[in-house]
């Protein structure tokens, strides 16, 4: 599995600690940065992702800014991607198994490196279920194509 991940400066702490969770998880990442502290603009950091998820380059993509809805509106412009905002283990697995979320984003202001490396694990972890939920994306994609 390959896995890019990128935040902004509110999210910045919290993807150096996902950084370090998915070394530990033996996982291809990709870290589109930034490489400073600095003041960023998140959809310039949330678009690269959400693209190269969508193109096929990454298989999944995380995103950390300050609160996660910013990264998350973001990346969810992008045809293709389905980005959770996901802050619990609960919705973590779920969102894997219902939405086959392609994307998640944490928001770096509101959890703390040990939750938020139990939420990634998790979702990375988890499987889509198919099924019925197959029938419900296929209606967002539907939405998504103006179909
Ligand atoms: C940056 O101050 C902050 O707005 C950003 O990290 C994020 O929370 C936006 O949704």
């Amino acid at each position: 599995m390959k896995v890019a991940i990128a935040s902004d400066h509110g999210g910045n702490e919290l993807r150096r600690e996902l950084i370090e969770l998915l070394k530990e998880m033996n996982i291809d990442y990709t870290d589109l940065g930034p490489d400073h502290d600095e003041s960023v603009d998140y959809p310039d950091y949330a678009r690269p992702v959400a693209e190269g998820v969508a193109n096929g380059t990454y298989d999944r993509g995380i995103l950390v800014c300050g609160t996660g809805i910013g990264m998350s509106i973001a990346a969810n412009k992008v045809e293709g991607i389905r980005c959770a905002l996901v802050h619990d283990v609960y919705t973590a697995h779920a969102t894997r198994e219902h939405n086959n979320s392609n994307i998640i984003a944490m928001g770096g202001r509101v959890i703390g490196g040990a939750l938020g490396k139990e939420i990634a694990k998790t979702w990375l972890e988890a499987e889509f279920e198919g099924g019925r939920h197959e029938r419900r994306i296929d209606k967002i994609t539907a939405i998504e194509q103006g179909k």
